[in-house]
């Protein structure tokens, strides 16, 4: 027998990147790889990489080069990258850094296997097409594998929306929906390895409309109470939704479905009409927040999350403040805010950009304010008795750490609790980035 052949990957980016890279690894592991964590024992470096922002793009280069040099003790190692940068410049990747063997868009992970044949041959492989076949019906194997409790399921994929600053139209490609019987069997297959929580993911996760088991399109609130059915899995979480497509059975379906975790990333980027307007959003603050009030009204405790892109072109110190007074509205439990990157090919690229310094001062602000709300919320917290679903070991002996269903980390000391398990736990303390309790 010949020894296993090492693949490292390193995934940058989003939770769909992690989803993908499990699958990538899957696939390379029909063709003799383990995974290592020591990309100097590897005989294959994959980088997923993530193209939403050009500080992310631009990190791949600087590590590739780490990469090659790799290559001087070990002639065998090939060089692959994959995921949105991958999709988004493509040969260019090559040009740029020949130490590449193989560049690969993330609609085409399902021929990995022969791309990786063609490297091993000595040669070069690129694929960057939006194939016309499945590709989770061919990457789908089903591993037996116990794994940890907790799992991402891809259900969607790509976006129609077009917002003016977003690569994603262009690098995931147009939205496409898996049908509800091969997300079933996939879930199914999660909980007898051991998950007892699955994050469905999409770009616009909520405009998912896959097949139905009787042939007519589904949604996610429907897919949703299908998996509720499902034995053994506990929880269930979506992200990322589009404001436009909170249906009021997804609305619903908060208040009535147990499993249905009480939170919900709801990005929607500035607090300004003018600007969202501007940013192709095509809705209001208005309706965002009667969104956000139908919601709390179907489940009063739910944790808001969303995404914030300040110094966007054109954006007025007005405007931000709008968008500051939003956020103080709002309260979210956690907040992601980045500051507006020009993202060649996009519609924002070409417009009058705001002022650098402008902008980062904008974001220190606005990221000070959602640091306060977080650190508020997460003090509200002590006293109150929440569901932990314990995933790992904690730092200090007999202790475990797992998430709240406000997805709060939570450590505890416990004794009798086994990774999977949920308990009760009433929190004693707010940590800066987590939650200490005691098991009731
Ligand atoms: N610049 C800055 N942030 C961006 N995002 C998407 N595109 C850009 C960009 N060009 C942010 C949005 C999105 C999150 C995933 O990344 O807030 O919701
Ligand atoms: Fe990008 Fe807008 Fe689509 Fe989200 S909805 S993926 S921000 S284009």
């Amino acid at each position: 027998m010949t020894a296993p052949k090492k693949l490292f990957i390193k995934t940058y980016g989003c939770q769909m990147n992690v989803y993908d890279s499990e699958r990538m690894a899957e696939a390379l592991g029909g063709q003799g790889y383990v995974e290592t964590n020591t990309p100097a024992d590897a005989d294959m470096i994959l980088m997923n990489t993530c193209h939403i922002r050009e500080k992310a793009a631009e990190k791949v280069y600087s590590e590739l080069g780490r990469f090659k040099a790799l290559k001087v003790d070990n002639p065998n190692l090939k060089i692959g990258v994959a995921g949105c940068v991958a999709q988004a410049e493509g040969a260019e990747i090559m040009r740029r850094q020949p130490a590449v063997d193989l560049v690969v868009g993330p609609q085409s992970y399902h021929r990995l296997p022969e791309m990786e044949a063609k490297v091993r041959g000595g040669g070069t492989a690129l694929d960057t097409d939006f194939p016309e076949e499945d590709k989770f019906e061919k990457l789908k194997s089903r591993p037996k594998a116990a794994r940890g409790p907790t799992a991402f399921l891809t259900v969607q994929e790509g976006c129609d929306k077009f917002c003016a600053f977003c690569v994603v139209p262009y690098t995931r490609g147009a939205e496409v929906s898996r049908p509800v019987s091969r997300i079933l069997d996939e879930a199914r297959n999660l909980v007898e390895r051991g998950v007892r929580e699955i994050t469905l993911l999409g770009q616009n996760v909520n405009a998912y409309h896959g097949l139905g088991a009787n042939g007519d399109e589904s949604t996610l609130a429907k897919l949703i109470w299908d998996l509720d059915k499902v034995d053994g899995l506990e929880r269930i979480r979506f992200t990322t939704s589009h404001p436009n497509d909170m249906t009021d059975e997804l609305i619903e379906a908060h208040g009535t479905c147990s499993k249905l975790m009480p939170y919900l990333h709801l990005p929607v980027q500035s607090g300004s009409d003018r600007i969202l307007k501007r940013m192709n959003r095509s809705h209001t603050v208005e309706s965002y927040l009667k969104v956000i009030e139908r919601i709390r009204e179907a489940r009063p405790d739910i944790l808001m999350s969303g995404d914030f892109i300040v110094g966007f072109p054109e954006e007025t110190e007005a405007d931000f403040q709008a968008t500051l007074d939003l956020v103080k509205e709002v309260k979210y439990g956690y907040a992601y805010s980045f500051k507006y990157s020009t993202r060649p090919g996009t519609p924002a690229a070409e417009r009058a950009q705001v002022d650098a310094a402008e902008a980062d001062e904008r974001l220190q602000r606005l990221q000070a304010q959602i640091t306060s709300d977080q650190r508020e919320i997460q003090e509200s917290m002590v006293g109150r008795t929440v569901s932990v679903l314990f995933e790992k070991a904690g730092r200090e002996p007999g202790q475990m750490i797992g998430k709240s269903e406000y997805l709060h980390a939570v450590h505890a000391d416990v004794t009798g609790i086994a990774k999977g398990d949920i308990a009760q736990v009433r929190i004693v303390e707010a940590k800066t980035n987590s939650l200490r309790g005691e098991v009731v």
